[in-house]
């Protein structure tokens, strides 16, 4: 079933994408939609946080079959490798990453080595090998709690709560300073939110290491009789129901803002060399909110308690998703319902297939 009537060219060649991270949750959606807009995309990964049958599914998914190479983006040789075999990258989207809180509180050097050397090599080869536009993941973590909602890209940055969440703010400085140093590089710097929800075919999902930390992968494994109950982390916050309010985004709608922005940087049509775009809906849903919406969507009620706090926890953050919206012409369009029920279909068939 290939979409691809309307090829991106360049020299009458498809323009190639390199995508870092792309067998994992948010660069498998990714992917299909770069490949349904006409690009040619080489999957990088290490495989630390995903399965190579992603790349079957993504297959499936989109009727192309992206190369994919088995490499560690800490490897420099490795990934120039990959570099002079495949030629003629356009612009890299940069995912991979370590990515859980918590972990990296107990491993702060595995996190800043990951997080940081890998960006470092990249840039660094991107001069060499005439790459010009680079996407990074960053995330809302970069705000803390904002005193001021919903919250804008020109918020100030305040120290990060975690290693992780550090290792997000200096890659977005190295970027800059790169970029600021006269390096022919384009940069756009995409700030998620709360990413949920899997494809739509259940083709495509997140696939939690271990016990999920996240609310929505813990969810549905309690849906599904996996976990007993779902903990509440608090229901004194100063919020409306007093549970934590986030802005939780469709990851389909979430990848292709990452289209968009790929096309922005190829077409020229950035303002500045380095920008920064909040990618969210704006709407701000509370946890007890999320878990009704879910029983809603699901018809499947959910065995939930209220117990304390989690340490560390912002109160409540939302996006001002304006500039994404007028800049790049990308707006979140899938219901909160909707994002819900394509969560639970993926566990449906992670089940379905024997894995969780
Ligand atoms: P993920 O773990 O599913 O995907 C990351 C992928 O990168 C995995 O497939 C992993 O195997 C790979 N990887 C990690 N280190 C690597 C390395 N050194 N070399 C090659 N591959 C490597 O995570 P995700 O949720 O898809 O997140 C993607 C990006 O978005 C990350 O940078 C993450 O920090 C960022 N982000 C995620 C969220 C979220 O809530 N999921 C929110 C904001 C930002
Ligand atoms: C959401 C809400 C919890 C689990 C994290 C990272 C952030 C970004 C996105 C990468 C919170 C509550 C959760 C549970 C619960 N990632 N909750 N019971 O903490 O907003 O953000 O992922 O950049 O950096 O910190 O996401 O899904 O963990 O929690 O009540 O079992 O759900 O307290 O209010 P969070 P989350």
């Amino acid at each position: 079933m290939s979409k691809m009537t309307n090829y991106k060219m360049h020299d009458g060649m498809k323009q190639k994408v390199l995508v870092t991270g792309g067998t994992g949750y948010i660069g498998s959606h990714t992917v299909v939609e770069l490949q349904a807009a006409g690009y040619e995309v080489v999957v990088v990964d290490n495989l630390s946080n995903s399965n190579a049958d992603v790349i079957d599914n993504i297959e499936k998914v989109s009727g192309i079959r992206p190369a994919f190479e088995k490499v560690d983006c800490l490897d420099y040789a490795g990934l120039e490798s990959v570099f002079a075999k495949h030629g003629g990258f356009q612009a890299i989207i940069h995912f991979a990453a370590s990515k859980a809180v918590g972990e990296s509180v107990q491993k702060p050097l595995l996190y800043y080595r990951n997080n940081i050397v890998s960006l470092i090599n990249l840039l660094e080869l991107m001069p060499k090998y005439g790459v010009g536009g680079i996407v990074f993941s960053s995330s809302c973590t970069v705000y803390g709690q904002p005193d001021e909602l919903p919250v804008t890209e020109d918020a100030p940055i305040k120290k990060a709560e975690s290693p992780y969440g550090n290792t997000k703010q200096i890659n977005e400085e190295i970027i800059r300073d790169t970029v600021a140093s006269g390096a022919p590089i384009n940069a756009i710097l995409l700030r998620y939110f709360n990413p949920i929800g899997a494809h739509p075919t259940a083709l495509l999902g997140e696939l939690p290491n271990g016990v999920p930390q996240n609310l929505v992968p813990y969810l549905t494994q309690t849906a599904i009789g996996i976990r007993e109950k779902l903990s509440v982390f608090g229901d004194d916050y100063n919020t409306p129901d007093g549970s934590c309010v986030r802005d939780f985004i469709n990851v389909v709608d979430l990848a292709k803002a990452h289209v968009v922005a790929i096309d922005r940087i190829l077409r020229g049509g950035q303002k500045e060399k380095v920008e920064v775009f909040n990618i969210g809906t704006g709407k701000g849903v509370s946890v007890l909110e999320l878990i009704h919406a879910f029983e809603k969507a699901t018809g499947v009620k959910l065995n939930y308690q209220i117990v304390g706090r989690r340490a560390g926890d912002i109160e409540k953050v939302w996006a001002n998703p304006e500039r994404a919206n007028t800049e790049l012409g990308w707006k979140a369009g899938t219901s909160l319902e909707d994002t819900l029920l394509s969560a639970w279909n993926w566990q449906l068939k992670l089940r379905e297939r024997g894995i969780q």
